[in-house]
């Protein structure tokens, strides 16, 4: 065990032997250290004022994303450099290229977003050389400025690239550290609200899951960050998953995807879009880029939310959940195998059970998670390439929204062009993400037609009694989910309608 935890703060080594498991890098940064550049506008990662860039190792490379520091929890910086808006400054104070194009741009009216906008900036001219207007207005879509407007911000990302670099950042000094930082010894750390647990193998995690059954699982906090920010939780202790690498693995069985609990949904996209340009989209306008890059597929699921936007699209693609604990015996419950191959540290010897990922979900935030039981891996089927696949995610705003309701839609035919296989699972039309079985029902044995539609549509309401709330009427609900299996057959029937709006602002950048 180690009772320290370790991180970088721009070159300067930190280490701190007591600290709260939920205070969060915002107020650390704000409060503790005095570095008030980073602001804080909703505490709940939708504005972006807050961002700062993180490096942390992936598979012994360094890797830098811009994250919310409002809802992200300090002791889950172990192992990593944080980077704030006051770490760009160079030599007697010259602005960093990003920093002096938003100047030359007039990137900034009253500031309030601009430390969070430069730091998104910032960790794409990290990352990428020349992004076209579309990925720069993605890396944004997390940042919102509401004097300037974002053209002049957009002239800016393309400017920054022109302008010379006042100071160099060391990539390689810095994987060095981190190297040397990095230790398979569990971090627990005591603090005046609670205990911070942080495993870093799998074995030690199920061990502590078991010993701790009322600890708060955390993965991205992009959830439970606002449980603690709007919700005032207190959450003792906290077990971390973020220093357990092989969570993070993202491989290619040919048939299917093993995609771990870990993998963040910017990690994620890239696997899910190779299997469907639909999944690449709701990858797009899942959260903004600071949630992407901290949200987890894992995080998404256990989450349980009726409105999550993976659940509908893997239900739909036939995925299935890998529950891991450690055995409370030697006799475990007949459904569970012991994996006694592995070493238990790379997850060997633990019980693990393999379900459907709808079955998952029992009710409203209740799933079938038993004792001591953590969401390991979820298994991801390929499309073959005779079936039919469609999701629709219907949000107040393009980006940057949960939505009201996300349809997800997968269709076999056989040789004569009859339906013999249908999952219609939606989101936001009941208390968990759920099949329209009914629906899917009256589709069985149908030719893929206008007539089929029809007779899915009628039956949606033997499925569903959705709510109505802020989001949407039930009575909006139930017509925006038939409308989306008419916008299925448009889209599998007649490819020369236009029916996105993605496709409506692509053409509008051509244009
Ligand atoms: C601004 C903003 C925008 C968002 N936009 C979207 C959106 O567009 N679509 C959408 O679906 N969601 C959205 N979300 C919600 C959130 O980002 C996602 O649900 C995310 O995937 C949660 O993952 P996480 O890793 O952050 O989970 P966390 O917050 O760390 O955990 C969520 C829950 O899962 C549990 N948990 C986490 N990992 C495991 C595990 N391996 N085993 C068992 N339990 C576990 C935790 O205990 C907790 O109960 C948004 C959130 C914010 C703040
Ligand atoms: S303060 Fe708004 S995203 Fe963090
Ligand atoms: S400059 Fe005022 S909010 Fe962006």
């Amino acid at each position: 065990m180690r009772d320290t935890l370790r991180f970088l703060l721009g070159d300067e080594l930190i280490e701190i032997a007591s600290c709260n498991p939920t205070l969060t890098v915002l107020d650390w940064l704000r409060l503790d250290q005095r570095l008030t550049g980073s602001k804080e506008g909703c505490a709940e990662g939708d504005c972006g004022a807050c961002t700062v860039v993180v490096g942390r190792l992936d598979r012994g490379r360094l890797r830098y994303e811009a994250i919310n520091a409002c809802i992200r929890f300090l002791p889950t910086l172990d192992g990593c450099q944080v980077l704030t808006v006051e770490h760009l400054k160079g030599e007697v104070g010259a602005l960093h290229p990003v920093q002096q194009a938003m100047v030359d741009c007039h990137g900034s009216q009253c500031g309030f977003c601009t430390p969070g906008i430069v730091m998104s900036l910032f960790a794409l001219w990290l990352n990428e050389d020349a992004p076209s207007v579309s990925r720069i207005e993605d890396a944004l879509a997390g940042n919102l400025c509401r004097c300037t407007g974002y053209e002049p911000i957009i002239a800016a990302a393309q400017r920054m690239y022109r302008l010379e670099e006042a100071r160099r950042f060391d990539r390689d000094a810095v994987a060095a550290q981190l190297r040397e930082m990095a230790d398979t010894e569990t971090l627990a750390l005591n603090g005046p609200k609670g205990r911070f647990l942080a495993p870093a193998t799998v074995g030690a995690l199920a061990d502590l899951v078991m010993r701790h059954p009322d600890a708060t699982l955390v993965a991205g906090a992009t959830d439970v960050g606002l449980w603690v920010t709007k919700g005032m939780r207190r959450l003792d202790p906290v077990i971390y998953l973020g220093r357990i690498e092989p969570l993070r693995a993202i491989e290619d069985r040919g048939h299917h995807l093993d995609i771990g609990a870990m993998a963040t949904h910017a990690e994620v996209r890239p696997a899910l879009a190779a299997l469907s340009p639909q999944l690449d989209e709701l990858m797009r306008r899942f959260g903004g880029e600071q949630v992407r890059n901290a949200g987890t597929i894992g995080g998404n699921i256990a989450n349980g939310s009726p409105i999550g936007d993976l659940p509908p699209a893997l239900i739909a693609l036939g995925a299935r959940l890998v529950l891991a604990r450690t055995p409370r015996s030697h006799n475990p419950h007949p459904e569970e195998a012991a994996s006694a191959a592995v070493p238990k540290d790379e997850g060997g010897g633990l019980s693990r059970r393999t379900i459907p990922l709808e079955d998952f979900f029992l009710d409203y935030r209740k799933q079938d998670r038993r004792e001591g039981e953590f969401v390991e891996a979820v298994i991801v089927p390929k499309l073959a390439t005779d079936a039919l696949f469609h999701i629709s995610k219907i949000s107040k705003r393009f980006d940057e929204d949960i939505s009201a309701v996300c349809g997800a839609f997968f269709l076999r035919r056989d040789a004569r062009g009859l339906i013999v296989e249908a999952r219609l699972a939606y989101g936001g039309m009941a208390g968990i993400p759920k099949r329209a079985t009914a629906a899917e029902e009256a589709l069985l044995g149908k030719a893929w037609d206008e007539a089929a539609v029809a007779a899915a549509i009628a039956a949606l309401p033997t499925d569903f009694t959705p709510l109505s709330d802020m989001r949407a009427s039930a009575r909006y609900r139930l017509t925006v989910a038939g409308n989306l299996l008419r916008r299925f057959l448009i889209e599998t029937t007649q490819p020369g309608v236009e029916t996105r709006v993605a496709g409506l602002l692509a053409e509008a950048h051509h244009g």
